[in-house]
């Protein structure tokens, strides 16, 4: 291998031979360099489905419809919506949603940026808990806020409406003036309870009548 050449400088009086690189390293070398020009068409050329952001967003909507199952179909309803303002484990689920879909226009904590201020008590659209998720469903102001009913599960729809529910009066330093006029307060839980046994009832009586 070596061609008894010595490449002319020592350290420490130790002298190195000039041998070429092993053929076996250079080709690998080479081989890396065109292994990446093919790497980077099939992972950056933009074609869906192929980036690790997608694969990413595939594996968590599928973790999300795992979790979904425990909970069914969720009812974007004033007694649903308060049932999950209550509950912080799935409060965290519509927090990622938020995190993930809303917070380039409403603020990291609802403070608001684009849209209006999500942490005070006067709203547009909103008088009560169902608004919330009918704005998030079918969006408002011609598109300014996107309708996501298309791109969100019920069940996002639904916990992302609590979570923004449990923003408000949270009135965030540095947030948006309010915009639009100031609500009644959320009804508590056992209001919407009780609300929810009446319509049952409601419903019972009309079988037995019928
Ligand atoms: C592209 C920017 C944008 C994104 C993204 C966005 N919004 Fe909005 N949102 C707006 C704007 C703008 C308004 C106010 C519309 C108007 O002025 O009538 C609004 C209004 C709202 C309202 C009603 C507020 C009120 O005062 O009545 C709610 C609730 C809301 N957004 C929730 C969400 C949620 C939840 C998400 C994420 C799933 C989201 N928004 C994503 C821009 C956005």
């Amino acid at each position: 291998m070596s061609n008894e050449v010595l490449s002319g400088h020592s350290y420490d009086g130790i002298e190195e031979y000039d041998n070429p690189l092993p053929g076996w390293w250079k080709w690998t070398f080479v081989a890396t360099i065109v292994f990446s020009v093919f790497y980077w068409m099939y992972y950056h050329s933009g074609a869906p489905g192929r980036s690790i952001y997608d694969k990413y967003d595939k594996e968590l909507a599928e973790v999300t419809r795992l979790q979904f199952k425990e909970i069914g179909e969720l009812k974007p309803d004033e007694a649903t919506i308060l049932k999950y303002m209550q509950n912080e484990s799935w409060l965290k689920v519509g927090q990622v949603v938020f995190k993930t879909h809303c917070v380039s226009c409403h603020g990291r904590d609802g403070e608001g940026k684009v849209g209006p201020n999500l942490t005070d008590d006067a709203y547009k659209h909103v008088r009560n808990l169902e608004d919330i998720a009918r704005v998030v469903r079918d969006g408002a102001n011609a598109g300014a806020m996107p309708a996501w009913g298309n791109r969100l599960h019920i069940n996002e729809i639904v916990l992302v409406s609590a979570y923004v529910a449990s923003l408000r009066g949270k009135n965030v330093s540095g947030g948006k003036a309010p915009e639009g006029n100031p609500i009644p307060p959320w009804p508590t839980a056992t209001e919407a309870q009780e609300e929810s046994a009446d319509e049952q009832g409601k419903g019972a009586e009309h079988v037995r009548g019928s």
